[in-house]
């Protein structure tokens, strides 16, 4: 099986190929992302594998159909990239719905802790031999109210992860989980209920038509004041405008952002020679209170070879069955040898 690779960065590689090797794929490695200019770069190919910025909008995928392309592997979890509606009954697209939760989890903690500590400015100072503290003035995490919106895989080991702290958790899903109320710490409430009561507010659901913007100017102005906001998400999730615009009205205390609405042409890459055009982010990441990393929460060795593992599988379990466990939509419903699962 013959797969053009997409987006490839040097720490996609290694695994990909140990994996690969193993279950008899070949990558074509390619840097440039999957679009409507380099779409043809995958003539010849059984399946494309593409990553969160990538595109795969309508006209590529009709133009991967035209060049016999079978399967849109996504090495990630979310497929808000991905034409979904198009794809059904086209292609089929596969997915990685779980690689490493505590990968993500993790680093909105770092992110949170290293805000709130200063770490980022005492790191700095230190690196100068400036010892000085002022400025540096944190708070305790313990006994603070944490709102998670998105109690799936990675908001539950958030969750966990702040109970260690000593937090209270209040929650919001569109559909929550059983058993993760514990009657006194951890409760599920309305979205303006934890708008209104948490000290930090950290989003681990899905960009959908639901979510987009779910941060936005009207839901900062029932935030508590001085709240921090963490999106390890998706930037869609918030309102970079009003995130900003909260910001300077010290509304917001401090945001931590892995993700960012406009980060595709951003993220991923060495941009440190280049005018930022966007003023939007150049703002917030000029502020003291503002931590901005480039998508990189997933970026654990464990998370890597996970992504790695999990996509060759499910290639090959496609392969042999014509369907695939995790696969989001397919063209095979009800054909010998489709389990008809998770299917869109
Ligand atoms: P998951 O599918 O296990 O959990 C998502 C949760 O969101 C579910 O409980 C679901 O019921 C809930 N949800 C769905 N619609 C909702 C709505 N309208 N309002 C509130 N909650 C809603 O997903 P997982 O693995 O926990 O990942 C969460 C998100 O994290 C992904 O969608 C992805 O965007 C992001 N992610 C970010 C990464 C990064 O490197 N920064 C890496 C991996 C995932």
């Amino acid at each position: 099986m013959k797969i053009a690779f997409f987006d490839t960065k040097p720490y996609d590689k290694p695994a990909f190929e140990k994996y690969g090797a193993e279950k008899g794929i070949t990558f074509k490695f390619y840097e440039t992302k999957l679009n409507e200019d380099t779409v043809d770069l995958a003539h010849g190919a059984d399946g494309v594998c593409v990553f969160v910025n990538d595109t795969v909008n309508a006209a590529v995928i009709d133009r991967l159909c035209e060049l016999g392309v079978k399967v849109v592997a996504l090495r990630c979890a979310g497929f808000n990239n991905v034409d979904m509606k198009h794809a059904y009954g086209k292609i089929h697209v596969l997915r990685v719905p779980a690689y490493s939760p505590y990968a993500v989890a993790e680093h909105a903690m770092a992110l949170l802790l290293t805000s709130i500590r200063r770490i980022h400015k005492a790191y700095i100072r230190t690196k100068d031999f400036n010892f000085s503290l002022g400025g540096l003035t944190g708070f305790d995490l313990h006994g603070k109210t944490v709102g998670v919106i998105g109690t799936g895989r990675i908001g539950r080991v958030f969750i966990n992860i702040c109970r260690g702290f000593g937090m209270k958790v209040l929650a919001y899903d569109k559909f929550p989980a059983e058993g993760l109320e514990d009657g006194e710490n951890i409760r599920y409430v309305s979205l303006d209920e934890l708008f209104e009561n948490s000290d930090i507010i950290s989003l681990h659901c899905p960009l959908n038509e639901e979510t987009r913007h779910v941060i936005d100017a009207s839901s900062i102005e029932k935030c508590k004041r001085g709240v921090v906001i963490l999106n390890t998400s998706r930037g869609g999730l918030v309102d970079a405008e009003a995130l900003l615009a909260g910001i300077k009205s010290r509304k917001v205390g401090a945001a931590c952002l892995d993700v960012y609405e406009e980060e595709s042409e951003l993220f991923f890459e060495d941009k440190s020679g280049h005018i930022l055009e966007d003023d939007t982010l150049a703002r917030l990441i000029s502020m003291p209170n503002v931590i901005v990393t480039s998508h990189q929460a997933f970026l654990t060795e464990e998370a890597l070879s996970n992504i790695a593992e999990t996509t060759v599988n499910n290639l090959v379990e496609l392969l042999n069955n014509n369907c695939c466990e995790n696969e989001l939509c397919h063209k095979c419903s009800g054909a010998e040898g489709c389990r008809g699962r998770k299917c869109f």
